[in-house]
C-alpha cells in the first residue's frame, strides 16, 4: 500500500508568504466547487496524483483525505514550509526537472501553470510523468480573457472591500484599471498560451471557461469570509451569464497523446 504522499526532504526556511486562494467557495449545492469539479474529473481513490505547484498544500491535503496517493511539489521554499506546517509533506522541486520512479495517474495544476516558464518545458515534463492513461488537470486563471469591464469590476470590488477593512489590497485611486491589470499580470502566461501549449502536447478532453475574479478577490480577504466570497462568486457568475463580464477562469482535462 502506498503512503498518502511521496517521500520528502527536511523542512525548509520560510522566506515569503506563498499565494493564497480560497478553498471555501460553495456551489449552489453547498459543495466547494473546485473540489466538486476535481471529484468529477480525477481518477478514483487510490490513484497516484502529482499536485504540481502545491502552494500551501490545502488541495493536496484534501486529495489525500479523499484517498488519493498524493505527491505535492513546489519550487518555493516558503510554500513547502507552509505545506509542511499544515501536515502536508511537500517536496521542494521545480516541475521542469522533477522525476519520479512511478508514473502518475493525474498531474493536477491548480493556479500554478500560469506562473511557470517556459510552458513547453513544464508541460513536456508533466506528460512524461503521466502513465499511458494519465490525465492532466488544469484549474487556471486566464488573465488575457479579462476586458475593461472585468478589470474595472475587479479593482472596484477589491477597493471597496479594502476600504471596508475586509481586504488587504492597495486602492491606487485614479489609476486606469486596464493598464493596472495588464501591468500586474503581463509576466504570467496567458490563457491563450496555456491552451496552445497544452493542445500541442495532449489530447484535450474537456475545456471550460469559468468565473475567476471572485476567487482572486477571495484570496485578498483578511478574514476569509465565506459568505462574501460566495456572494462575489454568484454575482460574477450571473454577470458572465448575462454577457457583461467575460469568464477569466480556465478548467481543462487532457490526456497524453
Ligand atoms: C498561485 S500559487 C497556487 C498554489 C496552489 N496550487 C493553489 O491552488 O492555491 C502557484 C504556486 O506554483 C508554484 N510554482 C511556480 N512555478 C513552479 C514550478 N516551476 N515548479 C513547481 N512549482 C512552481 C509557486 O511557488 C506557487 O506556490
Amino acid at each position: 500500500m502506498r503512503p498518502a504522499y511521496g517521500s520528502h526532504a527536511e523542512p525548509a526556511v520560510v522566506l515569503i508568504s506563498p499565494c493564497r486562494h480560497p478553498r471555501h467557495m460553495e456551489t449552489t449545492s453547498g459543495d466547494n466547487h473546485q473540489y466538486s469539479w476535481l471529484g468529477e474529473v480525477l481518477p478514483g481513490p487510490g490513484s497516484r496524483i502529482l499536485d504540481a505547484g502545491c502552494g500551501r498544500g490545502e488541495l493536496a491535503a484534501e486529495l489525500a483525505r479523499r484517498g488519493h496517493g498524493v505527491t505535492a511539489i513546489d519550487v518555493s521554499e516558503a510554500a513547502v514550509a507552509a505545506s509542511r506546517a499544515s501536515g502536508v509533506p511537500a517536496l521542494r522541486a521545480d516541475l521542469a526537472d522533477y522525476y519520479d520512479d512511478e508514473p502518475f495517474d493525474a498531474v493536477v495544476m491548480s493556479l500554478s501553470l500560469h506562473h511557470m516558464h517556459p510552458l513547453e518545458t513544464v508541460l513536456d515534463r508533466a506528460s512524461a510523468l503521466l502513465g499511458p492513461d494519465g490525465v492532466l488537470v488544469l484549474d487556471e486563471f486566464a488573465w488575457d480573457w479579462a476586458n475593461a469591464a472585468a478589470a474595472t469590476w475587479f479593482y472596484d470590488a477589491a477597493s471597496l472591500l479594502a476600504a471596508a477593512g475586509l481586504a488587504d489590497f492597495p486602492r491606487e485611486a485614479g489609476r486606469d484599471p486596464v493598464t493596472r491589470w495588464r501591468e500586474a499580470h503581463e509576466d504570467h502566461a496567458t490563457g491563450a498560451a496555456m491552451l496552445a501549449a497544452v493542445t500541442e502536447r495532449f489530447e484535450m478532453a474537456d475545456v471550460r471557461r469559468e468565473p475567476y475574479l471572485s476567487r482572486y478577490i477571495g484570496g485578498k480577504l483578511t478574514n476569509g469570509d465565506t459568505e462574501l466570497v460566495n456572494e462575489l462568486w454568484r454575482i460574477e457568475r450571473e454577470r458572465i451569464a448575462s454577457g457583461t463580464l467575460p469568464p477569466t477562469g480556465l478548467r481543462l482535462t487532457a490526456r497524453r497523446m
